[in-house]
């Protein structure tokens, strides 16, 4: 297999080409499938990321260039991230033909993502009106070592004439945000200029239209042949918002010039407006005296030391190991490593869906991955929320709370970004509750902090960010909680859990149980730290007034706090009436095992049955498991389990996950499956709009929570419980624990090893038995 893909690309390719197992290969081209392919080839760095549209652009296509975190607003409905101007736009013609895919016949086309080395790899060849044929090979790639530079280079071969190709390099500033959703179409940027970058080369500065923001893209293109310029003209032309420069060169039968594309971007985040130019300027002579070769080198080398950190290999299992690094590809790029500015959106740099706004999904799916894979990452993610605290706090007072409320979605300023209307495709318009409703987000910032405290054991960000985070979360609790006099408890009333299909609710289980975590936890918190590091402690308190009544006051309502349960029995009720609903079970699945949709659905309004969107209950079993005993957690998995319609890419991974914990591994596999390829095969169908961020979390959990049955407990130790399928030979990961940096190995008779690569050695549990990893004997 290895051997196939590298035989489809030419001699030159083949540095930029990986063996079978890491590359994701499109074997033809179907412009249907553009909207697709960008998406799964979208190319990114934590600072931006550019979708997988062609050079020369098509007919069906949304290309994209995000930099993380430059959100605006305009007319549409919320902070989105803005379109930037395509710095991508290469195209080449022969007497004013374009040779380009939509204008020519194919004769041949292979693209293929190479996850390995993060870059984008193409050979086309093409026969135009005239018969001229003509061989395009491409390399893209966003470099992971200077954030700001960017560069495509083409190889391109006339295979049977000689004569003159002419080419353009664009920056097209016309872009804009949901080119072909007529109601969501929206301009988010204004041209500031359009000029010569430096005597060559294109300049394109726009700013956000909220904001103003500067953005400064610089591109220029060097054509050799033979090791020597063949540029013949080159002329600059300022068209409006494009920004255009016209080169052309010889070329002849059988020999191949190389076009390399060299585009470099900043913004005034990075520097003063009016040093943009200039830095774009100087970026681009450095990047050019680098060269694409050099500068592709050290990227390639930023990937092998990511993947060595978060590669998993699953033996025996070539395909699905291939889609689970696809997951892990797309989420570790897009989290940056320099910046606690930005967060991760729920579809990731890759689409525009969901603006690039964080929800709930950072904290309980993806950042898991960060803690144990890329701790610094993880910090980085946790100390965006301590950023927008202040924004929080004002949210909850907005709102008649106290203490820190954070939005359902979040952009760059804190403040919430759900929109409270949307339009749907046949024109109605429609009032969206979910922000007003769906409160469990702020638990789940609190939850993300002392998952991310317990398993790096960074003290340090708990003492100046964290434990303020988990207090102001604790206060939001307690003013969200309401004493119902008559029946002496505590209730939560009006929130939607994360089943959104039944809004809203009184006591949704989920929320309440986390609720009372959260106050839990800041008072056995509080008292740690008072011992522990007592001078900051008091600081703290002292700072944001947290007095020992208060605390006192939270350990009266955290008891008092209503559970929802069927009588008599450890059957969670997921919100206060949810048994007197209509009880509908689902008893049919498709082939692929996924469930069908009841029939009564198409006359019974789904939030008046029992039938859930995600998993609700079984979140919750999952996030607190140790509250449970074994029996609770499979009684209610079993019951919620056949309520569930998956409705979320958030759902099947906790399931997948929980029926290993429970003993029901009948599904297990079939879920990982499902959503490792979820967005590999569009089986949402809604792969165009971006990656799903929070799935591709869910699928390293499953593998590692669920397959290998790793966790950490309250104590800091490790705890490896391996339950592999039969369809596995062995799995391999490795993690960071505090203190170590280790490697898993688990076999098919699930025999355990543990080797330490780096740090201390150190005890870990192997089906509850205590076990010493070492140190690889040198
Ligand atoms: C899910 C939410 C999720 C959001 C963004 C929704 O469809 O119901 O739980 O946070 O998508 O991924």
């Amino acid at each position: 297999m290895g051997h196939t893909i590298k035989n489809k690309f030419s001699e030159q390719l083949q540095e930029y080409v990986s063996s079978g197992e890491w590359m994701i290969v499109q074997e033809d081209y179907k412009p249907e499938e553009n909207l697709k392919y960008e998406s799964l080839f979208c190319l990114t760095n934590g600072y931006l990321g550019t979708r997988g549209s062609h050079e020369e652009g098509t007919a069906r296509s949304i290309p994209c260039t995000y930099i993380n975190g430059v959100f605006d607003k305009s007319e549409t409905f919320m902070r989105e991230l803005a379109n930037m101007p395509n710095w991508l736009l290469l195209r080449l013609y022969v007497e004013k033909e374009l040779i380009g895919i939509e204008n020519c016949e194919i004769l041949s086309f292979t693209r293929a993502l190479n996850m390995r080395h993060a870059a984008l790899v193409k050979s086309v060849c093409l026969r135009d009106r005239k018969g001229r044929e003509t061989r395009i090979e491409s390399v893209r790639f966003i470099s992971r070592k200077h954030v700001h530079r960017m560069a495509v280079k083409l190889y391109v071969t006339p295979l049977n004439y000689s004569g003159i190709i002419e080419a353009e390099n664009i920056i097209d500033g016309t872009v804009i945000n949901f080119c072909d959703a007529p109601r969501f179409k929206v301009k988010h940027t204004y041209l500031t200029a359009n000029e010569v970058l430096e005597e060559k080369g294109a300049y394109l500065e726009t700013a956000t239209r909220d904001d103003h923001l500067h953005e400064g893209c610089g591109t220029c293109v060097q054509i050799v042949q033979g090791g020597r310029d063949v540029v013949k003209t080159n002329m600059f032309h300022s068209f409006g918002e494009q920004a255009v420069e016209f080169l052309d060169f010889d070329v002849c039968e059988g020999e191949t010039a190389e076009l390399t594309k060299y585009a470099v971007i900043y913004t005034e985040r990075e520097v003063k407006k009016e040093a943009l130019k200039e830095t774009v300027q100087k970026e681009m002579r450095d990047f050019r005296e680098t060269g694409f070769e050099a500068e592709f080198a050290m990227h390639k080398e930023c990937y092998e030391r990511l993947w060595q950190e978060a590669d998993i290999r699953i033996e025996g299992d070539g395909e699905l190991n291939k889609a689970v690094r696809f997951n892990i590809f797309h989420l570790m790029s897009t989290a940056s490593e320099f910046d606690s500015h930005v967060n991760i959106g729920a579809k990731l740099l890759h689409g525009e869906e969901y603006g690039g706004h964080a929800f709930w999904d950072t904290e309980l799916f993806m950042l898991p991955f960060f803690a144990y894979t890329f701790p610094e990452k993880a910090r980085n993610l946790e100390t965006y929320r301590y950023h927008l605290l202040p924004a929080a706090r004002e949210n909850a007072a907005a709102n008649g709370y106290r203490g820190a409320q954070y939005p359902w979605e979040s952009a760059d300023d804190g403040t919430e970004q759900c929109p409270d209307w949307t339009i749907e495709p046949d024109g109605t318009c429609y009032r969206c509750y979910v922000a007003v409703y769906e409160h469990h987000v702020t638990a789940a910032v609190a939850f993300g902090i002392a998952n991310y405290v317990r398993i790096t054991k960074d003290v340090d960000f708990l003492l100046h960010m964290g434990a303020e985070i988990l207090i102001e979360t604790a206060r939001f609790w307690m003013s969200r909680c309401q004493y119902i006099e008559e029946k002496d408890r505590y209730e939560i009333h009006q929130v939607t859990g994360p089943d959104e299909w039944h809004e809203p609710v009184d006591n949704n289980v989920y929320t309440n149980y986390l609720a009372r975590w959260n106050l839990r936890y800041v008072i056995e918190l509080a008292k740690t730290l008072r011992q522990e590091h007592g001078e900051a402690y008091t600081r703290l308190s002292e700072r944001i007034n947290l007095t020992e009544e208060e605390l006192a006051a939270w350990n009266k309502v955290q008891g008092k706090i209503y559970l929802p349960k069927k009588e008599g029995t450890q059957l969670l009720e997921q919100f206060e009436g949810y048994f007197d609903l209509k009880e509908v079970l689902i008893d049919k699945y498709d082939k692929n095992d996924w469930p069908v949709r009841p029939e009564i659905l198409k006359t019974t309004k789904t939030s008046e049955t029992q039938i859930i969107k995600q998993a609700d209950v079984v979140m919750l079993l999952h996030l607190l498991g140790e509250e449970f005993d074994e029996e609770t957690m499979k009684l209610n998995y079993s019951y919620y389990e056949k309520r569930t319609m998956h409705g979320s890419s958030l759902s099947p991974s906790i399931y997948a996950i929980m029926g290993l914990k429970v003993g029901d591994s009948s599904k297990a596999y079939r879920y990982l499956r499902r959503a490792a390829f979820l967005d590999l095969i569009d089986l949402q169908g809604n792969t165009r709009e971006g990656i799903h961020a929070a799935n591709a979390g869910g699928v390293w959990q499953t593998v590692i929570f669920g397959f290998a049955g790793l966790w950490t407990d309250d104590g800091g130790r490790l705890h490896v419980n391996p339950r592999l399928p039969g369809e596995w030979k062995s799995l391999s990961f490795r993690i960071h624990c505090p203190e170590s940096w280790l490697q898993i190995e688990i076999d098919e008779a699930q025999e355990v090893k543990v080797t330490v690569l780096e740090g201390k050695e150190t005890d870990i549990f192997v089906n509850g038995e205590l076990k010493k990893a070492r140190r690889i004997s040198q």
